[in-house]
């Protein structure tokens, strides 16, 4: 864990217990984080602190989260509690105020929750957002201001921003269908209409199908044996199909009928939707199916300004090392795969000049398992 020292705002920093470092930092930065560490498993840990509202104040919530593990699906996302949450018995259905954060599953689900609880229900962002699925550590950060506006960035970048009312369903709409209204009957939404002054001509109508004028009576055809003599049947080339009058403009054409809006009587402003009476715990809880993802750097702060630089401290600290190490990482794994490739090979030609040596054991890994194998299948025989 980044030490984040005195970086404190409504007076709340919030640091979960430091686990195993990462793979990346055990070394250069002692840095840590906390890591989950079993497939298909759901987490639940959090931390509690002093209670506070975010009433007239801006709310920065902002924590990185690294799938080192090439994640497939899993949560990576926190919840922000109220101070009357039982720790010991979070979980999923558990009231939270907040959660924000990425949430990968498949290459279906690859967003960033932010969903804040009004009047009881959670209500969803009606926007995408991406969220990162690589391997390296990113900064996610929520900033919900007391003016209703909101804020999402990732790395310290602005992905996402505007106003709570427009972007979450907290509200009935603002204007609704005039129930009164109703499309008058003779109201002629037909931008077209059949001329009524044309007329089907006189020899419009013609068999689809005729007789071959073409075919003939084969010589050897006999009446009596083969029945009487009948022509192939042919498309007749003076078909004209069904017939169809003129289509004009209709001249009492009057557009498409538009339902008048109204008020909505059930719309009532609420300039305090940013706002909670008390956030008092931060969790994970989570599931996930392939784990290995890392959190840190956890923070709760009214100053937006404040959280950048933490997060400039933190994660833009960090971010380019981790990058060089991971490089040099996938470097020394490929040297390592080609020798081992270049290793079989040899055996393999080797084995190619004692042919014929069929007791020759295979002295690497998986011997054991292989002479297994072998007494299974021998016994089966
Ligand atoms: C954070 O880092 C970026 C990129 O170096 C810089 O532009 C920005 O001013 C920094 N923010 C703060 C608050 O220090």
């Amino acid at each position: 864990m980044s030490p984040l020292g005195a970086a404190v705002l409504l007076g709340v920093l919030v640091a979960l217990a430091a686990a195993e470092p990462t793979e990346y930092f055990r070394e250069e930065f002692r840095d840590g984080g906390i890591q989950t560490s079993q497939d298909a498993r759901f987490y639940a840990l959090s931390a509690r602190f002093e209670p506070f509202s975010n009433r007239g104040k801006t709310l920065v919530l902002q924590f990185t989260v690294k799938h080192e593990q090439n994640i497939d699906c899993g949560g990576g996302y926190v919840k922000l509690f109220p101070a009357a949450l039982e720790q010991a018995d979070m979980h999923g259905d558990s009231e939270y105020n907040i959660m924000f954060g990425p949430d990968i599953c498949g290459p279906g689900t690859k967003k960033v929750h932010v969903i804040f609880n009004y009047k009881g229900k959670n209500v969803l962002i009606n926007k995408d957002i991406r969220c990162k699925d690589d391997e390296f550590t990113h900064l996610y950060t929520l900033i919900v201001r007391p003016d209703n506006t909101y804020e999402v960035k990732i790395d310290n970048s602005r992905v996402e921003s505007g106003g709570l009312e427009d972007d979450w369903d907290f509200l009935p709409p603002k204007k609704i269908k005039d129930p009164a209204a109703k499309k008058p009957d003779d109201w002629d939404e037909r931008a077209k209409i059949d001329d009524p002054e044309d007329s089907k001509p006189e020899d419009w109508d013609k068999p689809e199908h005729i007789p071959d004028p073409d075919a003939k009576k084969p010589e050897d055809w006999d009446e009596e044996m083969d029945g009487e003599w009948e022509p192939p049947v042919i498309q007749n080339p003076e078909y004209k199909g069904e017939w169809r009058p003129r289509q004009i403009d209709n001249p009492d054409y009057k557009g498409k009928w538009v339902h008048p809006e109204i008020e909505n009587p059930e719309y009532q402003p609420d300039p305090d939707l940013y706002a909670y009476d008390s956030f008092g715990v931060l969790g994970l809880d989570l599931w996930q199916v392939k784990s290995g993802t890392i959190f840190d750097n956890f923070l709760l702060t009214d100053d937006e300004k404040l959280a950048e630089e933490v997060g400039n401290e933190t994660w833009g600290a960090t971010k380019e090392a981790e990058r060089k190490m991971k490089e040099q990482q996938d470097e020394e794994q490929r040297r390592q795969q080609d020798e081992e490739d270049k290793k079989r090979k040899e055996e393999e030609d080797d084995d190619g000049d004692e042919e014929g040596d069929e007791d020759e054991e295979d002295e690497d890994d998986g011997g054991d398992k292989d002479d297994e194998a072998g007494a299974a299948l021998k016994d089966e025989l």
